[in-house]
């Protein structure tokens, strides 16, 4: 018997529409800390065991993985959707969009995500995972300062896309007045957007996220390091620059911003407050770093962290894990995903 083209997409339509109430809802069950420990006994170590590798291979990776946990958890709440790739029913995911350039670290979570359905296939979503790995790696890079229990329970979405990730997630060249409306439609206040700021004392940016910057006024960007980031976009077409001066080569610091040699690491990417150091002696990337102190409660709290670091280290472990609960929209349907960069279901 042949079936005419409107037949099959009535029928098409019913089996989605089936499926998707046979789909849990993401709002079913609140996030629980020991979410696997029956479940899947031992999650929580395979995850960091692999990060922990990765670091020692590639430090640069954990920066990766913190910045991961916010541009999945800021668009759509923590569902994993900044992890799927594009494919025909997609063609424009979220890692398409503009703000999203150089995310990386999705091999690692592939990698860790199948060595976990080998343990125990189809119970651990994409989405805790990733937060379990940006913790694990946000620990690392602090010396164990940063820390905090993960709950867990996250289900992975099905919707992800570019011109979403672009109109939710805050822009570099964004003023102070527009990072604050930005966090607060997340239920962030303005103390809070200081604090998780404090996460560019690590990784990179690439020139073009901070070309307006190398021509602000020396009221804004210190001259020397000026140069410093001009010399470094000279090297390439857009090449990354680390974000942090203590993280760049001796040689380079030493020729353009002598005074800061004594602050060059062996070791880069230590997660620390020294962003507020740096952003106080206007020695940062972006636009929207500096714009920080141009509000006068904005400013106070770049004071505030850069005086405490220990206070610092507490708070941004809570703020990483209020970013973690950030919830799916409500109704939202999710599923575990087989691999994190593609979904088990279509629904559209
Ligand atoms: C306040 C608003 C923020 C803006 C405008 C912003 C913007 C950016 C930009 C433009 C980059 C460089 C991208 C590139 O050119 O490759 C970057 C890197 C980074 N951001 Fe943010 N960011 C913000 C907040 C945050 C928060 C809240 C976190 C984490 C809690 C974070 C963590 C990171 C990390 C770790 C990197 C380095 C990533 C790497 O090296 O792979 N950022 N950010």
């Amino acid at each position: 018997m042949k079936l005419s083209a409107a037949v099959l997409c009535a029928l098409v339509a019913v089996q989605a529409a089936v499926l998707l109430a046979t789909l849990p809802s993401a709002q079913a069950k609140e996030l629980e800390v020991g979410y696997y420990s029956k479940k899947c006994k031992g999650v929580e170590n395979v995850v960091k065991w692999h990060v922990v590798r990765a670091l020692k291979a590639n430090r640069r990776t954990g920066a990766a993985l913190v910045r991961l946990l916010f541009h999945d958890c800021f668009v759509r709440g923590c569902d994993g959707s900044v992890l799927l790739d594009a494919s025909s029913d997609n063609p424009h995911p979220e890692k398409e969009a503009p703000v999203n350039i150089g995310l990386a670290a999705f091999d690692l979570l592939e990698e860790i995500k199948a060595a976990v359905e080998k343990r125990c296939p189809g119970v651990v979503s994409c989405s805790d995972i990733l937060i379990y790995a940006a913790r694990d790696a946000a620990s690392v890079l602090s010396n164990g300062h940063v820390h905090f229990a993960v709950p867990a329970g996250r289900l992975d979405g099905f919707v992800s896309k570019a011109e979403e990730a672009q109109a939710e997630l805050p822009d570099s060249t964004h003023d102070v007045q527009q990072l604050i409306d930005n966090f607060a439609k997340k239920n962030f206040s303005v103390e809070e957007l200081v604090i998780l700021t404090g996460a560019h004392s690590i990784g990179q940016g690439h020139c073009s996220s901070f070309r307006g910057r190398l021509s602000e006024p020396s009221s804004q960007i210190n001259p020397a390091y000026r140069d410093l980031l001009n010399y470094k976009c000279s090297q390439g077409s857009d090449p990354p620059v680390d974000n942090n001066v203590r993280d760049e080569d001796y040689g380079v610091v030493a020729r353009f911003t002598p005074g800061f040699t004594s602050r060059v690491r062996k070791v880069p990417d230590f997660l620390d407050n020294s962003f507020y150091h740096n952003n106080l002696a206007k020695i940062v990337t972006f636009h929207s770093d500096w714009t920080l102190l141009t509000h006068k409660e904005a400013f106070g709290h770049v004071v505030e962290y850069r005086d405490n670091g220990t206070l610092w280290d507490e708070d941004f472990s809570d703020l990483l894990l209020k970013l973690s609960k950030l919830p799916m929209p409500a109704g939202s349907r999710g599923e575990i995903r087989k691999k994190c960069s593609v979904v088990n279901h279509r629904l559209y």
